[in-house]
């Protein structure tokens, strides 16, 4: 039978609700869901990745989601996906900022690798984002009730 298998991948620095939702719409429509901690060249990282991954694991594992698979990965998303036969990659939708940026990823992972379908999501949560976890943290607030629980104990350590 075919497998199919969809690929989400960001920075996740941190991984927030808005994030762990759309894993769970995709967990619910592929096979198996690969979510991918890739490097955006653009951004320094201020939460180490493979400990940010394995807060992910036991984010899906708490929720269930045993279809669920987390990777740390330096390369091109484009060629990951070619070399695993991953076809689909899912991309979360907050807004037509995030559509005029997902546009430009989409049709450069194309290019790369033209098997490879984007697929957009809409987010539930399009006031989360990552940098605003970051900024909230930096000025001393609770950002528990943005991110899962173990991405909370690990933004605590
Ligand atoms: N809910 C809430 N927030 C969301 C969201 C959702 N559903 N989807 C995205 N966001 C936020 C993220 O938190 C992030 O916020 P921030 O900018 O405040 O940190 C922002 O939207 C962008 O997130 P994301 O789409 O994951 O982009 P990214 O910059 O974190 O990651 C990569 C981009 C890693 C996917 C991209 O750089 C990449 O593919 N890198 C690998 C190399 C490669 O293949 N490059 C492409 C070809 S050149």
């Amino acid at each position: 039978m075919n497998h199919r298998i969809a690929l989400y991948a960001g920075s996740f620095d941190p991984y927030t609700n808005g994030h762990h939702a759309i894993v769970r719409k995709a967990a619910a429509l592929f096979d198996e869901v690969v979510v991918m901690i890739a490097v955006n060249i653009a951004k320094t990282r201020a939460f180490d990745a493979e400990a940010m991954a394995e807060a992910i694991r036991a984010a899906a594992e708490a929720d269930g989601l045993s279809n669920v698979r987390v990777v740390t990965h330096g390369g091109l998303v484009a060629d990951f996906c070619a070399e695993n036969g991953i076809r689909w990659y899912v991309r979360g939708l907050r807004n037509n900022m995030d559509y005029n940026y997902e546009e430009n990823l989409a049709q450069i992972n194309h290019l790369i690798n033209p098997a490879l379908e984007s697929i957009y999501l809409r987010s539930d949560d399009p006031a989360i984002s990552s940098s605003m976890i970051r900024e909230l943290m930096a000025f001393g607030k609770p950002v528990a009730a943005f991110v899962p629980a173990p991405v909370a104990a690990l933004l605590r350590e």
